[in-house]
């Protein structure tokens, strides 16, 4: 079987060790301390909050997704949501949680995908930040009876709902005055988190420690990576792992994509080498062609230039004389206007004025496509 874990949480076995940040939130979620956990997209934020949580005897960790929330109604049924799937004996707590609710009018029905019982609001039911309180308060009852830790992930996306700033405050305000439960906000719109939690202005600045999740470490990663290549006999050579860094540019998620697609495409005994990681990628191309084809089609001739330029030349200086002759652009002024385009679309992001693919086979396909 396939042995490479990609888009999904991982943990266990599954997790490659990150000690110094394992440790670091291990400290704070012992101490009911509050964090931010800031990273890129696909570095492994969440599977590090599961995994730390795992290894601490008794934790209970209630993991609410915030993606593309849309309302303070839908922040309070992701909340509860994520409340109930935490606890083990679910049907045996859910009268409970409804009766703790009642201020918000909750019914008790059965999951139409999972079938499992569900606490439910109303379609009409408008929670107000002070409703919301009354999940914080179900919460912070089940923190005196068991060990918690609550996950806000993406959380940046709260920003969105209308009244956002009222809401936050209220947060803010709850989590502190509440001292055993940790609360960890994760996000992974790099700017978007900046400025919730480093902006002076803003209701979160210095109320949580950050912690910052980088790329893996080669050396670890590429001992992870070749136990599992091992135990397939599969012979990767320390330049084919250097290569597959290179191509996957150290994103972990990306890495294993790759990894798998060696898989896939090699036998028992086969050497890894340039030959197998290009049949690997094409690989790749061919499953997400479709995708690609897509994002480049509405582009205009100047953000096709433009775009081509970032894969060949790298994001450093893409107004510099040398980027704009080399990619068929007369004005920095166009390339900008261009590059604003290909932020917005979310093709590629801007990291400290270098920009950067949000995925790195895309990059390869368009010098592949375009080069
Ligand atoms: N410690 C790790 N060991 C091995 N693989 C990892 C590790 N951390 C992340 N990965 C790889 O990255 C993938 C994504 O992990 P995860 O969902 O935790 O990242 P994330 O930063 O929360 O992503 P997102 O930005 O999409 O929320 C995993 O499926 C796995 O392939
Ligand atoms: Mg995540």
């Amino acid at each position: 079987m396939n042995p490479f874990r990609y888009g999904e949480v991982v943990t266990g076995k599954d997790f490659c060790d990150r000690p110094a940040l394992i440790e670091q939130l291990r400290q704070g979620l012992e101490s009911g301390r509050n964090m931010a956990i800031v990273g890129e997209r696909r570095t492994g934020k969440t599977s590090l909050i599961h995994e730390t949580a795992r290894r601490i005897r008794g934790l209970q960790l209630v993991h609410a997704q915030l993606w593309a929330v849309k309302s303070i109604d839908d922040v309070a049924q992701r909340l509860i949501d994520a409340i109930i799937s935490s606890e083990r004996r679910r049907s045996s707590v859910i009268e409970s949680i409804a009766r703790a609710l009642s201020s918000l009018r909750p019914r008790i029905e059965l999951d139409p995908h999972t079938g499992h019982p569900c606490v439910t609001l109303a379609p009409t039911q408008r929670v107000t930040p002070t409703g919301l309180q009354a999940v914080f308060d179900l919460i912070e009852d089940r923190g005196r009876r068991q060990r918690l830790a609550v996950l806000l992930d993406e959380f940046q996306d709260i920003r969105r709902i209308e009244g956002a700033d009222a809401l936050i405050g209220s947060i803010r305000d709850r989590i502190q005055r509440q001292r055993r439960i940790a609360f960890v906000f994760a996000g992974s719109i790099r700017h978007a988190m900046e400025q919730m939690f480093r902006d002076p202005g803003s209701p979160f600045f210095k109320a949580v420690s950050i912690i910052e999740v980088e790329s893996l470490e080669r050396k670890r990663f590429r001992a992870f990576l070749g136990r599992r290549f091992r135990a397939g006999q599969r012979r990767v050579p320390k330049s084919s792992y250097t290569r597959i860094f290179t191509l996957a540019e150290d994103n972990p998620s990306d890495v294993q994509q790759l990894c798998s697609a060696i898989w896939d495409c090699s036998e028992v005994n086969e050497m890894i080498g340039p030959d197998q990681l290009q049949r690997a990628l094409d690989r790749i191309f061919a499953t997400e062609r479709k995708g690609y084809e897509a994002l480049v089609r509405p582009l205009t001739d100047i953000q096709m230039r433009c775009l081509r330029g970032l894969a060949k030349l790298g994001g450093n200086q893409p107004q510099s004389k040398r980027f704009l002759e080399e990619s068929g652009i007369q004005l920095a002024a166009s390339a900008k206007r261009a590059l604003d385009r290909l932020i917005a679309l979310e093709l590629v992001y801007d990291r400290d004025t270098n920009y950067k693919f949000f995925d790195p086979f895309f990059r390869q396909w368009i010098l592949t496509r375009f080069g």
